[in-house]
């Protein structure tokens, strides 16, 4: 999974996604914000598969949080580099010495393998993931995207150690802001991730998604006791 979401995410020249993206360079749905109470009583967060770094400004803006981002994308890196702390790596085999007061997953997951989270389990008490669910295991290999089940995201975190404490599934109706906005942005002979972005954008404008009961969910989870 992991080679072909670096792909994804790094052969496309940074003008075309700062053409379809807002000026904040946000790549997800619904509103990672959700849990925004989780922000007020942390201070240090890594933000695993950080894009280009829509949500750490936000955090750092608003929070004043010190936010390390980490991504397996160069180009993301680079954008990022003068702003904050930042670590290229594969977070499939990412571990680290270091402790944070948040690790999030924004989006992210849904291209990561399940050990992530055993790999970070000493590293932090609280974790927070913002991703799609639905009703049974849903892959879709041209996206790179692997949806998991509610279960499934219970399962990991206890593996891990960690106990899901909140769990909230966003309306469908959530995801057609963002997919109008970038849909509008794409214009034709953009490269190939581009036109894989068009295409999962049309499915969700045109219910495709909805069919197979995908949604977005914000789950945060504890260190168990
Ligand atoms: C949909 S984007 C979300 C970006 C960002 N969280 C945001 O909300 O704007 C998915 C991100 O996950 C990163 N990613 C995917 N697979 C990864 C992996 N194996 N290791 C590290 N980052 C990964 C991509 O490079 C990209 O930054």
């Amino acid at each position: 999974m992991s080679e072909l979401s670096k792909s994804l995410y790094n052969d496309t020249p940074i003008k075309e996604w700062k053409q379809i993206l807002n000026d904040n360079m946000d790549y997800h749905y619904c509103d990672p914000m959700f849990n925004s109470d989780i922000f007020s009583n942390v201070k240090t967060v890594l933000d695993i598969g950080c894009g280009w770094g829509g949500l750490a400004r936000e955090l750092q803006n608003k929070f004043n949080l010190n936010v390390t981002c980490l991504s397996n994308s160069p180009q993301q890196i680079d954008y990022i580099k003068p702003d904050f702390k930042t670590i290229l790596a594969d977070a499939d085999t990412f571990k680290t010495d270091l402790y944070y007061d948040l690790i999030l997953y924004v989006e992210s997951i849904c291209h990561i393998k399940d050990i992530t989270l055993q790999n970070i389990s000493n590293n932090t008490n609280t974790i927070m993931i913002h991703d799609f669910v639905s009703n049974r295991e849903r892959n879709y290999q041209h996206f790179a995207t692997k949806v998991r089940t509610r279960d499934q995201y219970e399962k990991l975190l206890n593996d891990a150690g960690f106990e899901m404490t909140r769990f909230h599934e966003h309306p469908y109706q959530q995801w057609i802001k963002e997919s109008e906005f970038w849909l509008n942005n794409i214009t034709p002979n953009m490269s190939y991730q581009i036109r894989v972005l068009k295409q999962f954008t049309t499915n969700i404008l045109n219910g495709t998604y909805s069919k197979h009961n995908v949604n977005c969910c914000s789950i945060v989870a504890n260190k168990m006791k």
